[in-house]
């Protein structure tokens, strides 16, 4: 290729990050090229992350009402069966009308697509393995690193995604698994720990650590979802490390450690969940080629405008720093659009919202209590239980609070912690309200409709600054 067939942009992988870049520099009217080795778009986030798992929670959920919550209600309800074919089908169906609609999104804008393995020949050239067979090269005065990440994997335990499984493997089981031990008490493990003991395995989650939730949850909350995952039928072993695994045998051994020095013990399962992180991942990209620095946790190093050291290549997503999350790589992938084409771009990384949705949901935004703590930052807490809420009691749905942290002088809001139904959607209230700088004054005089759960959210912040009217 000649200088002049340069592309404005290549991007290399097609998740959340790379395909909302290669739509937002497509609407900027650059050039784009954007590759994609897995054969469909929407990366790990639409086809074996956010998308399926939700799923197999929404419709896992339905079925577990459907046989322990309809009596109360007034329903009566005849034989109910599960058709696991049928209902992986539907995770399916949801998949792939999403990832579809990526491409056509792609068409539209204008964007390249190749399917294939790109990797660095040279600081602007990319060499494209196709899928269909043969190579191509592609050039770019700007590249983006959009690749992701993977399973961490555990050491001494092979992943045959059937037995020993990763998320990947176990939003896919062909059968309902009688025990499954769940390595690792972050936001997979307990979101599949939820999805399959709703569907009758007995389930054991092994965590490190004194809490589950992995970072970032807020302590009292992360204690509350604990004790309502075990009245599902979870079982929990915390400040418990797993030290090694046997999957010779029919079933698989796990050895225990309590990290608190108790004794050793031993778990057996049918499946065993690996959940214990994800890593960055930047394998066969040639980054060696062209001597990019990774950290020591194998994330691309970048700066605030997401350039690396060679600084027409920036990274952005899981294959650098913050959280893992599919919004946040959406955010920074208009950003960097921006960076390259107008100079500027924008995220505010205090303000990304955590949403676990398990049963009731948990949803936080902002600084924990114990960050404050750790920090030595005054602050003052309301909460408001959703057992005062008018819409939670009419629901039979009443188990869950909503915490707000405020500063005590000015009363600007700091954190919003929440447990309960439709934890998930309410924190986007909470989000805005900390973008725009609020205090917890300016949420209590917002007017919200009654009945609703939201209004659980406006008493909070009314028991922050003063007090709640219903508790
Ligand atoms: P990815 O989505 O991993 O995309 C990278 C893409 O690059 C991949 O498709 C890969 O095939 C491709 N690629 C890599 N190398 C090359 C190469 N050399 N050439 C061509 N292509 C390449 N986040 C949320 O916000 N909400 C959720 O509910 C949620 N649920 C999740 C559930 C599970 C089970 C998992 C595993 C993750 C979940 N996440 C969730 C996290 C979310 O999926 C990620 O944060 C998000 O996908 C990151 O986007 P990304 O584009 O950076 O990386
Ligand atoms: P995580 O980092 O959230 O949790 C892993 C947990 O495993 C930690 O609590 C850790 O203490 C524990 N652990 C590590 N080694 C262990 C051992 N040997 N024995 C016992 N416990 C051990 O990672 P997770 O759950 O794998 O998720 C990865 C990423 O995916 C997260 O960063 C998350 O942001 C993202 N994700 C987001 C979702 C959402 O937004 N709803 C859903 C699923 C994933």
């Amino acid at each position: 290729a000649t200088a002049s067939e340069d592309k404005d942009l290549v991007i290399i992988g097609g998740g959340v990050a790379g395909y909302v870049a290669a739509i937002k520099a497509g609407q900027e009217g650059m050039k784009v090229t954007c590759i994609e080795k897995r054969g469909t778009l929407g990366g790990t986030c639409l086809n074996v992350g956010c998308i399926p798992s939700k799923s197999l929670l929404n419709n896992s959920h339905l079925y577990h009402q459907i046989l322990h919550d309809t009596k109360n209600r007034g329903i009566e309800v005849g034989d109910v069966k599960l058709n696991l074919a049928n209902f992986m089908k539907a995770k399916d169906t949801a998949v792939t009308g999403l990832t579809k609609g990526v491409e056509f999104l792609l068409k539209k804008n204008g964007v390249e697509y190749l399917k294939g393995e790109g990797s660095f020949v040279s600081e602007n050239e990319i060499k494209v393995a196709l899928n269909d067979g043969g190579e191509t090269t592609v050039r770019g005065k700007n590249i983006l690193i959009a690749t992701g990440s993977e399973a961490t994997p555990f050491p001494g335990l092979e992943i045959d995604e059937k037995r020993v499984v990763t998320s990947t493997g176990a939003l896919s089981l062909e059968k309902i698994p009688e025990s499954m031990v769940v390595i690792g008490g972050g936001i997979i493990g307990l979101e599949m720990a939820s999805v399959w003991s709703r569907l009758g395995t007995k389930v054991t989650v092994v965590e490190f650590l004194g809490q589950i939730g992995g970072p970032g949850m807020d302590n009292e909350i992360a204690k509350s979802a604990q004790k309502l995952l075990k009245k599902q039928g979870i079982e929990f072993k915390l400040n418990t490390k797993v030290v090694s695994g046997d999957a010779s045998g029919e079933k698989i051994k796990l050895d225990v450690d309590s990290a608190k020095g108790g004794k050793p013990e031993s778990l057996d399962a049918e499946v065993v969940l690996v959940a214990i992180g994800r890593r960055p991942y930047t394998g066969n990209l040639g980054l060696e080629t062209i001597g990019m620095e990774l950290d020591e946790r194998g994330r691309v190093i970048i700066d605030s405008e997401y350039r690396t050291k060679i600084p027409h290549i920036r990274c952005v997503g899981d294959a650098t720093f913050g959280p893992m999350l599919a919004h946040k790589a959406e955010e920074e992938a208009v950003a960097v659009v921006e960076y390259i084409k107008k100079g500027y771009g924008h995220v505010n990384y205090g303000c990304i919202p955590s949403v676990m949705y398990t049963y009731p949901e948990v949803a936080w935004v902002g600084q924990t209590e114990q960050d404050l703590k750790a920090q030595n930052i005054p602050y003052r807490v309301g909460t408001f239980p959703f057992s005062a809420n008018s819409r939670a009691k009419t629901n039979l749905d009443t188990e869950g609070l909503v915490k707000m942290i405020a500063d005590p002088e000015t009363d600007r809001l700091l954190g919003v912690h929440i447990i309960g139904p439709n934890a998930g959607e309410m924190i986007a209230e909470g989000t805005l309200a900390l973008e725009y700088g609020a205090s917890t004054e300016d949420i209590a005089r917002t007017c919200h409709a009654h009945p609703t759960l939201a209004e659980a959210f406006k008493e909070a912040a009314m028991a922050t600054h003063a007090k709640a009217i219903h508790f």
